[in-house]
């Protein structure tokens, strides 16, 4: 399901700017997961993403099979006119009409689970990237953590004063989002191991990026 035109519009905007902040969690991603010690030739799908920068941030660090889709056609539509990636039009639900049967080695799902909210659509997600990945790949997990600095930022976006520079569009964000953050953080925070596990992914690995949490899961 596509989000509201206000927060596609809000997204698009901040992601096209690729600037310094992004780029920063783009490299955190990186180095907290398991992209860091992936080989390069690794197939890889990054599921809603948006304009593609991240898939143009792996192509730089010299990863070869990279493709990605989005639920959203204006995003897809803007992704190919400003990173020029190959973008699809797909929604995470329906994986299986779109891509075969292990044909991927790392599948990342960043910022994306909290804009589906319902537990047990989480559950069809993991099934469907289960199934389209390779027997031992990886799913990567980025989402929203409540760490002090995201704790920080929740506050700067209710006082119209702070919504300024490369602020403004991630402080927006916060207010845009609230409704899918109301009910992701209480509901994924708690009972993401066990579901992962009873979709048969084992954590490999957790971090914690600067409002963020960045886990590698290894398909059983
Ligand atoms: C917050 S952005 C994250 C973009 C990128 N993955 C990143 O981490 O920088 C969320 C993206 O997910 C897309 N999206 C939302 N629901 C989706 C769905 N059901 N299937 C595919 N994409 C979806 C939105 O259009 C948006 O581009």
């Amino acid at each position: 399901m596509e989000d509201s035109q206000s927060t596609t519009e809000n997204l698009l905007q901040m992601y096209a700017k690729q600037d310094k902040i992004n780029m920063a969690n783009y490299w955190l991603l990186y180095l907290l997961s398991a992209f860091r010690t992936a080989p390069k030739s690794a197939r890889i799908l990054d599921c809603g993403c948006a304009l593609g920068v991240f898939i143009a941030f792996l192509k730089r660090r010299g990863f070869t099979h990279v493709e990605g889709f989005d639920a959203s056609p204006e995003m897809v539509e803007a992704g190919r006119t400003i990173t020029g990636c190959d973008i699809r039009i797909a929604d995470i639900l329906d994986l299986d009409k779109h891509y075969a049967q292990a044909s991927f080695d790392i599948v990342s799902v960043s910022n994306i689970l909290h804009h589906v909210t319902d537990i047990n659509s989480w559950g069809v997600i993991f099934d469907g990237i289960r199934r389209v990945l390779s027997p031992g790949g990886l799913l990567v997990i980025r989402e929203p953590k409540r760490t002090p600095i995201y704790r920080t930022l929740e506050w700067l976006s209710k006082h119209p004063s702070f919504y300024f520079g490369p602020l403004t569009f991630r402080l927006q964000s916060i207010i845009e989002e609230r409704a899918y953050l109301d009910y992701f953080f209480p509901h994924w925070y708690g009972a993401h191991a066990e579901l992962l596990k009873a979709h048969g992914f084992e954590i490999i690995s957790e971090g914690t990026s600067m409002g963020e949490q960045v886990l590698s899961c290894r398909r059983s």
